[in-house]
């Protein structure tokens, strides 16, 4: 099982186990972290963009993947991504 850490949100700190055939987006959800869709995770939208703070290494990317640059810090839509199993990846919003 792979590990996601969801920081940046209040003072709070989310901690996930997800599984291989699960994205980012769908472990949030699962845990009641909130990230915002409007194509319902299917890659089209953008709006589960979110910030890979660390463990990129981990991230295994699904076709609509495309991470970016932007003010010098990484993002990726949280519905194109997966963890690799016993990885650990931080997402801020
Ligand atoms: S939910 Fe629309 S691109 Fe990820």
């Amino acid at each position: 099982m792979g590990i996601v850490r969801f920081v940046g949100r209040g003072s709070e700190e989310t901690v996930v186990e997800i599984g291989p055939d699960e994205t980012i987006l769908r472990a949030a959800w699962r845990s009641g972290v909130e990230i915002p869709t409007k194509c319902g995770g299917n890659g089209l939208c953008a709006w589960c963009t979110q910030t890979i703070r660390s463990g990129i290494e981990h991230v295994i990317g699904l076709p609509q993947y495309n991470p970016h640059d932007q003010d010098g810090k990484t993002r990726a839509k949280t519905c194109q991504m997966k963890v690799a199993e016993d990885g650990e990846v931080v997402i801020e919003p």
